[in-house]
């Protein structure tokens, strides 16, 4: 089901046949609402969001491309969530080991001619994302490098995760690795060991992870998993209450409920010849926890 939001850009609405569900944007191929089937949303986003391009949506599922963060020349983030996608009709076929499902979409980004002036590298973008029976949410993005030299991008799934109240939540799978801290020139860093609890400010890039993250919403009693494939780095991002007064688009208090845990390629950007294409792909699932 396609919809018009009230800037009259299309969104794509998934169900299963269980009633769980996802609405994705065409601004930015961005998933912006991901609902159990007991219609409960997953991901949060701010009620000051902007939903006019070349803005970003403040929530949901932005991806990040070709660059994270201010690590290049391009824009913060670079510049695939800013963009409209198509819809893509006859997408190539997908890897043989990718789960079917019969609540999917498919999008292509290609780069306009601002976008070649920013950089300067053909490319063709597909995005599938998937609800499957169990109502996990599956992304997969397929890169293909349509130019005649190599390029190199970095990459990520922003994912704003909803939660009950930041102080009540947990991330494990990150202990003892390596990050980068943004928040000290991103600086790297040793985790000492526990699971990640959050009381400040919190802005890194965890380094080569395992493929599977868990975050616990203890007061909600559900846990977020999330799987990842080709995607090493995970992002663990929330601006706390200093940071959140100064983002026009984000409510002052909002930052107790949302905690940004991403799927993503950072350190080592993905390089690619001419004809190669990259797949990075993101699970997410939710379950009751004790
Ligand atoms: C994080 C970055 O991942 O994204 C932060 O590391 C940044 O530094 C945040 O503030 C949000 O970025 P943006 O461009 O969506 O405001």
């Amino acid at each position: 089901e396609v919809r018009k939001d009230k800037n009259g850009i299309d969104q794509v609405v998934l169900q299963n046949s269980r009633g769980a569900s996802a609405r994705v944007s065409l601004h930015g191929g961005q998933v912006l609402s991901w609902k159990t089937d007991r219609g409960e949303e997953l991901l949060f986003t701010s009620s000051k969001a902007i939903f006019k391009p070349p803005t970003a949506v403040r929530g949901g599922i932005p991806i990040c491309f070709p660059q994270f963060g201010k690590r290049g020349l391009l824009e913060q983030h670079g510049f695939a969530r800013n963009k409209i996608w198509l819809i893509d009709d006859n997408p190539p076929p997908l890897p043989t080991n990718y789960s079917p499902s019969k609540a999917y979409i498919d999008l292509l980004l290609k780069p306009s001619e601002e976008d070649l002036k920013a950089w300067p590298h053909s490319f063709e973008f597909r995005l599938r994302v998937s609800l499957t029976v169990d109502g996990h949410l599956n992304m997969l993005s397929r890169i293909r490098n349509i130019n005649g030299k190599p390029f190199s991008f970095s990459f990520a799934y922003h994912t704003y995760f909803a939660v009950s109240d930041i102080s009540e939540v947990r991330v494990e799978g990150l202990e003892t690795l390596d990050y980068l801290d943004n928040l000290c020139n991103r600086e790297r860093f040793t985790e000492q060991g526990d699971a990640l609890t959050f009381e400040s400010e919190v802005d890194r890039v965890y380094l080569s992870s395992s493929d599977a993250i868990a975050v616990f919403d203890h007061e909600k009693k559900r846990t977020f998993v999330i799987q990842k494939e080709g995607l090493p780095d995970v992002v663990v991002w929330n601006p706390w209450e200093k940071k959140s007064k100064s983002m026009a688009d984000f409510g002052d208090e909002e930052y107790k409920q949302m905690l940004c845990v991403d799927g993503a390629a950072i350190e080592k950007p993905i390089v690619l010849k001419p004809g190669e294409e990259w797949t990075g792909r993101l699970e997410l699932s939710v379950m009751p926890s004790i």
